[in-house]
């Protein structure tokens, strides 16, 4: 507390230095400075720096040059645009550990942007005008939040080129190159600690280029970011610039510590030395604080009591508050999509999540069946527990994007939940359940028919299909197997766990590589490299499509004499020329040949070690829709697994399998 104090003393009043013509200006802290036009939650400190933002939630600030800048050069009949340049200091403090949602430097028409919103828009758009090209608006922006799928955004700490629009036109991970080994060094925005931008646009060349980096740091020769773009048609004759920041849930304080401007030319370097930084307010509260108090002499032993409880009291407060935070970005992610469920609703539903309720155990965790009290409805609540803080934070960032993808063959994520150390999240009900119970449950008499199995394998297909490639982002589903394919009413196929194994991965160390996936379904070089593509979800898909064909599983660990690979063992049975003899013997004589054989060969197709031969999901459905003809691929599976061990002289309508343990070992 005492430090704080001799903070406040200590605070310099430096004189801020603004020159008067518009199109070359600095400003070395803003102690003062009457040029600026300030809206929203921005005001200037007392010690000089422009604070766009505290740490109040769903606010916008905008400081603005009063004058406009001349942008544009009408010379020749034709406006072209002018170079500019700006350096500038900027420090994003946060208290605990959700930090958002970030400030941009912004050139515009007006100085209020009367659309704006705040959260994601960061004051400089709203879902009015965004991406609107009579916007007019050129910002760059640093933004401290991620939300996936919305606004073109590489992480949660990211520099990004917008305009007209918050969808940025280009986006990089923040950091700088250093002159020495040209290498990139990662930068956090959000570090409390304040960074020097550097904006330089060239009329020549149409190159914009943006570096960043920590005050320590003299301006990379090498940008962050270099962008190709006639500015022109964006600048109006005469613009606004300046800056503009905001909070959602997410909350950070935003400054601006100094600036400096020119058009046609290269703005002035600020001088560092001048600029007051300043103090995240759990400085004053540290563990120091107390030993400075007692260093000070003074005699009255009661008085120096009083300031210990004070202190003590203070740091408790900031403990607290931290702690607060610290929940509050877990609770509240920018969600509108899915639905977030009251945990009272869902407990209610699942009957309290008793045992009967339970439909299944997978590897993320139970699911109950549940009944929607308000509406009736039938969902299936999927209950993980014991997740680590980071692995359910980031994850929940990923259930917007999830929540809003719709395909009649994937399960719809209806909602979600956060209770403590466990998420729930609501999907719709599957009435006839999984793929495998249907297939491999002895209870259920009837077994499917060959009909309803290529079209649930055509339905699974076009779902892996969208989740590849018409999703607005590659969606690698990493754990395709036959109790992840659910059946509604219609028997129609539906893919379930979608995007799970990303919580899996969030919530692991780094350091060591936790492959997701399930034996007989995971592809070689997953197996290796634990990096999931979308080849090795064909690869899954391949051994499902043999799975459901033969009614066997991918492995079987129990088949007589041996282990039993269900790829090599396919592949036997076909270069005995007994192909069909692979097929389901609990299909009888009732089954399309053709379609049995394109099933079979298909799958082993997919199941090719050499994740760049498989083909795409797109390719797999031509084929499946008999558009596309299988036959060249096929010899070149067939080259691919010569060296199977064709010894053997067991016959493939016999259920007894025959091994390979080296493919066995392949597949771990
Ligand atoms: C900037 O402020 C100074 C004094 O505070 C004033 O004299 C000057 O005209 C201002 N410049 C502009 C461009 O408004
Ligand atoms: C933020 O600023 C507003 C007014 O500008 C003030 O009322 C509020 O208390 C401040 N909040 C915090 C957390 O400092
Ligand atoms: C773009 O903004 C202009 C002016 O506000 C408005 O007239 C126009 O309808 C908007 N266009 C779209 C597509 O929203
Ligand atoms: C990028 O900027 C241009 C303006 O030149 C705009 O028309 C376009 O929509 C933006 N987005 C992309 C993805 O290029
Ligand atoms: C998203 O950003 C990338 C580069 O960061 C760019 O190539 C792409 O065109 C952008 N997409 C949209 C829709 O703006
Ligand atoms: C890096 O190179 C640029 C120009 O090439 C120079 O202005 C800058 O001072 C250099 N930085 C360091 C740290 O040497
Ligand atoms: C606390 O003490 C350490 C070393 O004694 C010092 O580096 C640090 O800046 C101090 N912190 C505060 C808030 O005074």
């Amino acid at each position: 507390m005492v430090s704080s104090i001799a903070l406040l003393f200590l605070v310099l009043f430096l004189t801020s230095s603004a020159r008067s013509f518009a199109d070359d200006f600095i400003f070395s802290g803003f102690k003062r400075a009457s040029n600026l036009s300030l809206d929203g939650s921005a005001r200037v400190t007392n010690d000089g720096t422009i604070q766009l933002t505290n740490e109040t939630r769903r606010v916008m600030g905008h400081a603005f040059f009063s004058s406009p800048v001349r942008l544009l050069d009408n010379q020749h009949g034709s406006s072209s645009a002018l170079s500019f340049s700006t350096i500038f200091v900027f420090d994003i403090i946060t208290i605990g550990t959700g930090s958002g949602h970030g400030l941009a430097f912004v050139m515009s028409p007006s100085k209020t942007l009367p659309q704006a919103d705040s959260g994601p828009y960061l004051g400089l758009f709203g879902a009015g005008n965004n991406g609107n090209s009579s916007n007019h608006v050129f910002a760059v922006e640093f933004d401290t939040a991620y939300i996936p799928g919305m606004f073109n955004e590489t992480n949660g700490n990211h520099v990004g080129i917008d305009i007209n629009s918050i969808i940025s036109n280009i986006s990089t991970p923040a950091g700088y190159y250093s002159n020495d080994s040209n290498k990139k060094v990662d930068l956090d925005l959000k570090m409390g600690k304040p960074i020097q931008a550097w904006i330089d646009y060239s009329a020549n060349t149409r190159v914009l280029n943006v570096a960043i980096a920590p005050l320590s740091v003299p301006k990379p020769g090498r940008p962050l970011v270099s962008y190709t773009i006639d500015l022109s048609p964006i600048f109006k004759e005469y613009m606004y610039v300046g800056f503009s920041a905001s909070t959602g849930k997410l909350v950070s304080s935003h400054y601006i510590l100094g600036w400096s401007f020119r058009t046609d030319g290269i703005a002035a370097p600020l001088d560092i030395s001048q600029l007051s930084i300043p103090q995240p307010p759990s400085a004053s509260s540290s563990s120091n604080s107390s030993s400075k108090a007692l260093a000070i002499k003074i005699g009255d032993i009661t008085f120096i009591a009083t300031l210990i409880v004070v202190g003590t009291a203070i740091s408790i407060f900031f403990y607290l508050k931290q702690r607060a935070k610290l929940a509050e970005t877990l609770e509240d992610w920018e969600l509108d999509h899915p639905h977030r469920f009251r945990y009272k609703d869902l407990y209610k539903a699942t009957k309290g999540f008793k045992e009967t309720e339970l439909l299944g155990r997978g590897g993320f965790g139970q699911v109950f069946k549940g009944v929607i009290k308000d509406t009736g409805e039938e969902v299936a609540v999927k209950k993980i527990s014991n997740n680590t803080r980071q692995g359910i934070r980031e994850f929940i960032a990923e259930i917007a994007s999830l929540g809003r993808m719709r395909h009649r063959h994937l399960v719809e994520l209806k909602g979600w939940c956060k209770r403590n150390e466990d998420l729930l999240l609501v999907y719709e009900f599957m009435p006839e359940g999984s793929l495998d119970t249907l297939l491999f449950d002895g209870k259920t008499s009837a077994t499917l028919s060959w009909q309803q199995r290529f079209k649930i394998l055509k339905g699974v297909a076009a779902g892996i299909l969208y989740l590849h490639e018409e999703w607005e982002q590659v969606v690698v589903h990493r754990d395709i197997k036959a109790s992840n394919v659910l059946l509604d009413s219609a028997m129609n196929a539906r893919i379930g766990d979608f995007g799970l194994a990303r919580l899996h991965e969030h919530g692991t160390n780094p350091h060591t590589t936790h492959v997701v996936g399930t034996l007989g379904y995971m592809s070689p070089e997953l197996s290796r490299t634990g990096k999931p593509t979308t080849s090795s979800d064909v690869f899954a898909f391949g051994a499902l499509l043999l799975e459901v064909a033969c009614g066997r599983r991918p492995i079987e660990p129990d088949a007589p004499p041996m282990q039993l690979n269900l790829v090599d063992w396919v592949t036997e049975c076909w270069a005995r020329g007994e192909l069909l003899g692979a097929a389901d013997p609990r299909l009888g004589k009732f089954y399309d040949g053709e379609e049995m054989e394109l099933v079979l060969k298909l799958g082993l197709v997919c199941c090719q070690s050499a994740p760049e031969v498989r083909p795409s999901m797109r390719r797999v459905i031509r084929y499946l829709n008999g558009d596309e003809n299988l036959a060249d691929d096929v010899s070149l599976v067939f080259s691919e697994r010569e060296s199977v061990n064709l010894a053997s002289g067991d016959s493939c309508n016999s259920s007894c399998g025959i091994i390979s343990t080296s493919s066995l070992n392949k597949g771990r």
